[in-house]
């Protein structure tokens, strides 16, 4: 038996501005006493996109207010804390700053350690926090700025198995809603008009399929579609309700192919009892599907957090820094923000995949 901890997490490496408390039980399990998440959608929706100046200028303003409402909704206080974790990249640098100023601010008033976590690590325990399994497993990262099929082996010991050599999953998601004129986020809107379309009526490639290994690509997928749209816009002036709904159905399943075909040969390559997703992309009902399906085929258990918890959030912050501190890590006020970390510094760099900076 160990002993309790009790931290606080701090998360705003991209768009969510997200504060929370965990505590570690004596027996190993991890409970959520909080976790606010103080989106920022309405403030970038005018531009299409996460714009960093803005990101940073909203979480310097609302990370004060997302920590005393995760403090006082866990019924603590700073003094019952045993230590604060926070995201140190990988992301966009300004926000990144935002949170760690903050957090080295903190420690140094409290005399609390600080923990430094890596956004992707944060991800990548959340199923140690919410199921408890041991290691190693295989993570599957598939969200707007992420995608990655990681082999976690300790809470600091990561393989990458294969990424994405250009967008993410999610990202393609996003751009394709854009072409057929759905609102942001995509992947919601486009997985509901595919539920009326026929995704075998437009012939969409499945990317790298044709290759060895794990890595994917979606960026030429979302060409293909805008290209398939234009024709259909050429031949009949525009597109109909249909027409969008099998581009959209068309689209999904072949992420979901692809998707379904890497995890496969992920899992020959790394034989694990447990294949566990994060990231907004696994919200999508068909891709979850088609990957517990392949999980079932090769007789591995499928492990989906709940969705608040697959995506950004501190709680994920505050365990992976608990997981660290249990190892005898702490950092000190020289700790930096980094906006590329990659959580397996082996593995060859993959410049330019995925928009929101945190790719690794
Ligand atoms: O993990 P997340 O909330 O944020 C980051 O990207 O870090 O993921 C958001 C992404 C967006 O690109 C969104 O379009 C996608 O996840 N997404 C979906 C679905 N719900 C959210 N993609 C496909 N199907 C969905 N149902
Ligand atoms: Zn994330």
């Amino acid at each position: 038996m160990g002993k309790a901890l009790t931290f606080l997490g701090i998360e705003s490496s991209c768009d969510d501005t997200a504060a929370a408390v965990v505590r570690l039980a004596p027996d190993g399990s991890g409970a959520i006493l909080s976790s606010v998440v103080e989106g920022q959608a309405a403030l970038h929706a005018p531009f299409g996109g996460v714009v960093p100046e803005i990101a940073a200028r909203a979480h310097a303003e609302k990370l004060d207010h997302a920590i005393e409402a995760a403090l006082s909704a866990a019924l603590v206080t700073l003094s019952d804390l045993d230590g604060i974790a926070v995201t140190a990249g990988p992301g966009l640098i300004g926000g990144i700053l935002s949170g760690l100023m903050l957090a080295k601010g903190l420690c140094a008033a409290t005399g609390l350690p600080m923990v430094g976590v890596n956004h992707l690590a944060g991800h990548a325990l959340t199923p140690r926090l919410t199921d408890g399994i041991g290691f190693p497993y295989l993570m599957l990262l598939v969200s707007g700025g992420h995608c990655q099929f990681l082999m976690v082996r300790g809470p600091e010991e990561f393989h990458r198995l294969g990424s994405t050599i250009d967008d993410a999953p999610g990202e393609a998601f996003d751009k394709v809603a854009k072409l057929m004129g759905l609102p942001q986020p995509g992947g919601p809107a486009v997985e509901a008009e595919a539920a009326a379309g026929d995704p075998l009526r437009f012939r969409l490639p499945r990317p790298l399929l044709d290759r060895p290994g794990c890595d994917l690509s979606f960026s030429g997928l979302k060409t293909a579609v805008l290209r398939a749209r234009d024709e259909v816009v050429a031949a009949k002036g525009g597109l109909t309700v249909q027409d969008r709904r099998d581009l959209c159905a068309g689209f999904q399943a072949a992420v979901a192919d692809v998707l379904a075909e890497k995890t496969g040969r992920a899992l020959a390559l790394c034989p694990v009892p447990v294949i566990a997703v994060a990231g907004g992309v696994a919200a999508n009902g068909m891709i979850r599907a088609r990957l517990e399906a392949v999980a079932r085929a090769a007789g591995v258990q499928f492990l989906a957090p709940p969705l608040k918890l697959c995506t950004d959030n501190a709680a994920m912050i505050a365990w992976a820094g608990i997981e660290r501190f249990r190892l005898g890590h702490c950092d000190g006020p020289e700790l930096a923000a980094r906006s590329r970390w990659p959580l397996d510094a082996t593995a060859v760099p993959l410049i330019g995949s995925g928009k929101r900076g945190a790719k690794a």
